[in-house]
């Protein structure tokens, strides 16, 4: 491996001052944070003046790239005229008013209410919360656990980080909590047995779900929750016949559909929500990060009319409804989730998704033919690379060895940036991205894999 350069004044300053989410830190101080600059259309820049292709859209949330004048001009407006207003106490204010319209209007299933949050991770909270008033509301006290699924990322709070599936947010936080169950994850690659068809997994999974709910006792469980396509447990795109196989379960057992959208949503998949691309009919959604391109924080939980009554009654009998963010529906966040929704309207970008997906499709498909990669996944503009020592047996490289994360370096080194999340490289370009600039993103990770190929072989890292 190249010696590293040393740290420059303000790679530095942040070392000393920043405790960086998802990062080595034990290693941080020799490896450094990258520090950038500012951005325009898919690139940004550092401070070291590297420009880069953002193949990640961010945290798969800057889905109009960066710069974006209209949005800018959005931001300047509210800003101007009311910076900060909250939703409390019978307050409104007329961006959020209109999001919420906005989300009405576009939701795949009829919606009630629209209650904003900062954060995905507090939408989830949220709607855990929903579920257990929904319950106490019905006189159901014991319908209270929640289903999520091993590999799900659902957020970090404590609550949203009980739900997500992977070990990095468990191990040493003391999460999961109680009445949260983790069902099988639904991937095929990974988890079938030898020989057994996509039908045939689909339909154990169905089975062990099953299973879980009556071992449980269908009235303590209270709501499933899924993300559409499964983003940081490596995208996940669950057979096609997952979702409709696992729905008659829940409906059966009166148990809530949480659809977590929060990566899927507006236009990622090719479709407003990532429930249509994947036939999923969810109870109620939690949205954010497109939500509003990034362009500020915001998210939402969209509630369907039966909770929103039992709010009603188990506020009648508090006195109040007993909950909310001091950012939720801050009106610079809602007036951008407007504008963002406008954009994504007027200038087609699900139809771009649709026509740039096939690309997508086929860059992808290429690389899985790679010795290093195992499988490649794909949905609408979201897709991932999975890394194997052997290809023949699946077997992956020794954490320790942190392939994935090398080959996320050598990215870099050629100018974009793409995560490692696992053993799997993740791919999800801001939607404005054009087919040439979508081609080069491909192009500069073909040439870091072949970079990563070397550095495997040169380690001795396959034996
Ligand atoms: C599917 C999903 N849900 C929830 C979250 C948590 O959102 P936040 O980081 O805004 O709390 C994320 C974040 O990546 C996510 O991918």
């Amino acid at each position: 491996m190249n010696s590293l350069p040393p740290l420059s004044n303000l790679e530095t300053r942040d070392v000393e001052s920043l405790l960086h989410p998802y990062t080595p830190i034990h290693r941080l101080r020799s490896i450094g944070a990258m520090v950038m600059e500012r951005g325009a259309g898919v690139h940004v820049y550092d401070t070291r003046g590297r420009a880069y292709i953002e193949g990640m859209s961010g945290l798969w949330c800057a889905g109009l790239g960066f710069g974006d004048e209209e949005m800018v001009e959005a931001a300047i407006e509210q800003m101007r005229t009311l910076p900060f207003y909250h939703v409390f106490g019978a307050k409104s204010t007329e961006p959020a008013i209109e999001l919420a319209e906005k989300l009405k209007e576009i939701a795949p299933m009829p919606v009630s209410r629209v209650l904003f949050t900062s954060s995905g991770s507090e939408a989830n909270d949220t709607q855990v919360k929903l579920a257990w008033y929904y319950n106490n509301a019905l006189g159901r006290p014991n319908k209270k656990k929640i289903i999520s699924r091993v590999k799900a990322y659902h957020g970090v709070t404590v609550m949203a980080g009980s739900l997500t599936g992977l070990p990095a947010n468990h191990l040493n936080w003391d999460l999961p909590v109680d009445r949260v169950l983790h069902a099988d994850c639904p991937h095929h690659y990974r988890y079938a047995k030898d020989g057994e068809t996509e039908v045939e997994f689909v339909s154990r999974l169905a089975n062990s779900l099953r299973e879980l709910i009556e071992r449980e006792g269908p009235d303590t469980i209270a709501a499933m929750i899924a993300e559409p396509v499964m983003g940081a447990g490596g995208v996940i795109v669950p057979p096609k016949d997952y979702f409709p196989a696992i729905q008659p379960i829940l409906e059966e057992h009166d148990i809530l559909f949480i659809d977590d959208e929060v990566i899927n949503g507006f236009g990622r998949t090719g479709n407003w929500w990532g429930c249509q691309t994947l036939g999923m009919k969810p109870t109620t959604i939690s949205a954010a990060k497109q939500l509003t391109a990034a362009y500020a924080p915001l998210g939402a939980v969209l509630v369907p009319e039966e909770i929103y009554q039992a709010c009603v009654d188990n506020s009648a009998a508090a006195g109040t409804f007993g909950h909310g963010f001091t950012y939720g529906g801050h009106p610079l966040g809602c007036a951008l989730g407007v504008k963002a929704i406008e954009i994504y309207q007027k200038r087609d970008i699900l139809g771009r998704v649709r026509a740039l997906a096939p690309v997508f499709a086929a860059r992808l498909t290429r690389i899985a033919e790679h010795p290093l990669v195992g499988e490649t996944r794909f949905c609408g503009l979201v897709g991932g690379a999975e890394l194997v020592a052997d290809k023949a047996t699946k077997r992956p490289f020794d954490p320790k060895q942190g392939v994935a994360a090398q080959l996320s370096r050598f990215v870099e080194n050629h100018g974009a940036i793409l995560r490692s999340l696992g053993d799997t490289i993740a791919f999800c370009p801001p939607m404005i991205i054009t087919e040439a600039e979508l081609n080069e993103l491909f192009d500069r990770f073909e040439r870091a894999l072949a970079d990563t190929e070397a550095w495997v072989h040169k380690e001795g890292l396959r034996a």
